[in-house]
């Protein structure tokens, strides 16, 4: 009998034709949206493996559904979208897709950056309005990289990858996160602070933490007030981690410079108030959204499919 497969949605690059060459029986949701809950419980009841992507919530409910199922591979670095230890205590292997992304997210971090100091998403919507008359001296006057400290929150693969294309810049480089990490000390100088003392003293401010119960606000009404005037905050991991609706306030009363999204609290629902400001610079969840990246996780959740079908360790187990 041929072992099944169900992947929630269409993915990039060969993953499907690697599968399928590999003898396995390889079922993709047709749909070009994220799977109802309804319809994954239905689709993937009897699939062995599954391929899940980060807007698909695998729960207890889902979990009991899959009687046969081995692995759940998620197409994503974060896999907040999964009961872990539920999958586990029923036996069933959850791997991630770690580094294959981190350059693009890091890229995308710098590209976030660079938009939010110098205006670019102002300056972008005046040219298509038709409203530049002149060049004139004051004209969305931004800020600088050079000289400017970049506190990173959150020192893992992405962070340092992000601290690492900032540092050339010109800038010194300060980070918050659990663990003291010597790469971030020894090759970029940087010094691991407290949080409050991160948001009182950097400049840029960049978000690269997983998604938990621990870190779920830990920007929060107490400690984003710390942020000087002049700083911009970016983050490209998961929205849930700042206390959205707060940083909206302090937006709203130029209490920052600027602000950049990746991610939202409650994506892909997009909070009205953060659309009227003009001091925001807001993407569509695109961190890892590179050929390279999408195609890279694509065959490395095939790849941890095949292993574990094959009676093998996973490649990248959670
Ligand atoms: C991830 O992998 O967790 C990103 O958010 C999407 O690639």
């Amino acid at each position: 009998m041929m072992k099944k497969i169900f992947i929630t949605r269409e993915l990039a690059g060969n993953a499907e034709t690697f599968l399928s060459q590999k003898g396995f029986k390889v079922n993709v949701f047709q749909k070009d949206r994220a799977i109802k809950k309804s319809e994954l419980l239905k689709e993937a009841a009897d699939a062995d493996a599954l391929i899940t992507l980060l807007t698909d919530k695998i729960d207890r409910k889902i979990i009991d559904s899959l009687p046969k199922c081995k692995i759940i591979a998620n197409c994503a670095v974060g896999y907040n979208n999964i009961d872990v230890e539920y999958a586990k205590s029923k036996k069933i292997v959850v791997t991630n897709t770690p580094e294959i992304l981190t350059d693009a997210t890091a890229d995308l971090t710098v590209a976030l950056i660079l938009a939010c100091a110098r205006r670019l998403g102002e300056g972008e919507k005046m040219m298509r309005e038709g409203r530049f008359k002149s060049w004139k001296p004051q004209l969305l006057l931004g800020i600088e990289l050079t000289g400017k400290t970049v506190g990173i929150i959150g020192a893992g693969r992405i962070g340092f990858a992000a601290a690492k294309r900032l540092k050339p810049f010109g800038t010194k480089i300060i980070y918050f996160d659990r663990n003291r990490r010597e790469k971030f000390e020894n090759e970029l100088g940087a010094k691991k602070v407290t949080l409050n003392s991160l948001l009182k003293k950097a400049d840029i401010i960049s978000i690269h933490l997983p998604l938990s119960k621990e870190t779920h606000h830990l920007l929060d009404k107490t400690n984003l007030k710390l942020m000087n005037r002049n700083a911009v905050l970016v983050n490209t991991s998961r929205g849930e981690i700042i206390d959205e609706k707060f940083l909206i306030s302090l937006l709203q009363k130029k209490k920052i410079f600027a602000a950049g999204f990746d991610v939202y609290e409650g994506e892909p629902n997009i909070n009205p108030d953060l659309i009227k400001l003009k001091n925001v610079f807001l993407l569509p969840h695109i961190g890892s959204a590179t050929y390279e990246a999408r195609s890279g996780m694509a065959m490395l959740c095939a790849k941890n499919v095949a292993s574990v079908l094959s009676g093998k360790k996973p490649v990248t187990p959670v």
